[in-house]
């Protein structure tokens, strides 16, 4: 990265806010970006300080978070008008940054890939409410598809009995995590750190709500009491899983990226999107999540898709909490 044109403050407010609004677990934002020395690119760290060690102990979530801030920043860079080279695990080693945005180049086209996505980035929100019946059109599904498998990633919409079994799985999965004490305690931690959720102040609910509404945690088909009564869910979900051959930190990386590609697109179709981690959190249960019949084996990701209400925003931190002092 020797010529082109320096990243402005500005350029890299644009750039650390919309790495800054991706999905991440709990919320989590284990990120940070860090200006090259001669400001021609941006490196995507891990904040080991935010990670999730009881959910995630292999850091898998926490390279899928990153992987999704790493897409958006290259949504940011076409919309600046700059072309995004990202290099993946640049170093290999762990304190080294995750990825690195080479930025040094103009974007090729006036219309650069990604560029149209940049509204739908502050536009996406988790949405954990009942969806309608309606079915996510084929041609919608056609291009979720494609646009995983071009960051090399398998989406795939499963079938009933597909649907039937990640809710099963999802579901002793979850009542697993909750009998387990350091998870729970993990998980309140981030909660509290959470001055809302889903627009509701959290100081305006009773304890028992509080927990009801861990990242609809207890969208399984059988919700705990308080949460939105089941019936008043889609009939049947619409589930789609993101699974990649390998599994390893480059493949969750580019699982993140998928993830962030398919549910922008989404976004700009007007459909809505929510996480189901559960069953991908413990190793059994997410051994069982295989269907190799279906697609690659390694099921990083479950993703439910509809149409019904926009999720609220979530709270972000400060772009000078996430965005490194840019020195010389
Ligand atoms: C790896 C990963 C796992 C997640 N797991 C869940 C989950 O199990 N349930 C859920 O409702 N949301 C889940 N989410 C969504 C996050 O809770 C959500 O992205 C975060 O709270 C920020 O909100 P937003 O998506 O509305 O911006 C997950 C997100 C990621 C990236």
């Amino acid at each position: 990265m020797t010529t082109g044109t320096a990243l402005t403050t500005a350029d890299l407010r644009v750039l650390a806010e919309a790495g800054g609004l991706a999905p991440s677990l709990h919320n989590s934002q284990p990120w940070r970006f860090r200006p090259t020395p001669d400001l021609l690119g941006l490196e995507v760290h891990a904040d080991l300080n935010r990670a999730v060690p009881a959910a995630d102990p292999d850091g898998r979530a926490l390279h899928i978070s990153l992987g999704a801030a790493v897409f958006n920043l290259r949504v940011a860079a076409a919309h600046l008008g700059r072309e995004a080279v990202v290099q993946l695990l640049p170093n290999g080693a762990e304190a080294q940054p995750r990825a690195v945005l080479d930025l040094s180049a103009p974007a090729r086209s006036a219309q650069p890939f990604g560029a149209d996505l940049y509204p739908a980035i502050a536009g996406r929100h988790s949405s954990r409410h009942p969806f309608t019946n309606r079915d996510v059109p084929e041609a919608i599904v056609a291009d979720l598809i494609t646009a995983a498998r071009d960051e090399g990633v398998t989406l795939t919409v499963l079938e009933e009995h597909g649907v039937r079994r990640v809710l099963d799985l999802t579901a002793e999965a979850e009542a697993r995590i909750a009998a387990d004490v350091t998870r729970e305690a993990e998980t309140r931690r981030w909660l509290r750190l959470e001055p809302s959720f889903d627009g509701i102040p959290l100081a305006a609910l009773g304890e028992h709500d509080r927990d009801a509404r861990v990242p609809m945690r207890g969208f399984t088909g059988h919700p705990p009491r308080h949460t939105t009564p089941a019936e008043r869910f889609e009939a049947l979900p619409q589930l789609a899983t993101l699974t990649t051959h390998s599994d390893g930190q480059a493949e969750w990386l580019r699982t993140g990226q998928a993830m962030e590609r398919v549910w922008l697109l989404a976004t700009v179709h007007g459909l809505r999107a929510s996480v189901l981690h559960q069953a991908v959190e413990i190793p059994d249960t997410r051994w069982r999540l295989r269907d190799t019949a279906e697609g690659p084996a390694n099921v990083q990701l479950v993703l439910r898709l509809g149409y019904g209400p926009p999720g609220a925003a979530s709270p972000r931190r400060r772009v000078e909490d996430v965005l490194d002092q840019v020195y010389g």
